[in-house]
């Protein structure tokens, strides 16, 4: 018998705060069953690791995502996975904005209405963010029929 494995990107601004911890927690919570990967719009980051305060808070809940180097989403992206998930309405309409007419992907809002709060200028957003993570993981992996 043999299945393909489905796959998830999820897509944020810089691809070193909330996709990276998106990417860990779903590989935390579905091992290698799925195909996870995560990707910036922007190019402001890319080859960087994890931003420090993405990486503690993922730490002190046991994920490990100091390996992930940020990298910016590409065509080959929309034909690869078959959901990608953009972390809130503005990265959605920029990812809708360079989707190729009738590409694989479904290209949808992870946890709506309001995605998920970027904690990059924030004093102290990391935790809100990663429990808002954690906590629309599994429904949002369902809804979509990735798990
Ligand atoms: P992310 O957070 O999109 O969750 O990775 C940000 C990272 C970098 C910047 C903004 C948001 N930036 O402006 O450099």
């Amino acid at each position: 018998m043999s299945s393909e494995k489905k796959s998830v990107l999820f897509v944020c601004l810089g691809n070193i705060c909330r996709s990276p911890a998106c990417e860990g927690i779903c590989k935390n919570l579905v091992g290698d069953a799925l195909i996870v990967d995560s990707a910036a719009t922007s190019t402001y980051h890319i080859g960087q690791s994890p931003d420090n305060r993405s990486q503690k808070v993922c730490k002190q809940n046991g994920i490990d995502i100091s390996n992930q180097r940020a990298r910016q989403i590409k065509q080959s992206d929309f034909e690869k996975f078959d959901v990608i998930a953009a972390l809130d309405q503005s990265i959605l309409e920029d990812i809708r904005s360079i989707q190729p007419k009738n590409c694989h992907a479904k290209v949808v809002l992870f946890n709506p209405p309001n995605g998920v709060e970027d904690p990059y200028y924030m004093r102290d957003g990391f935790p809100a963010m990663f429990s808002s993570i954690s906590k629309e993981m599994k429904p949002f992996l369902t809804q979509y029929g990735l798990i």
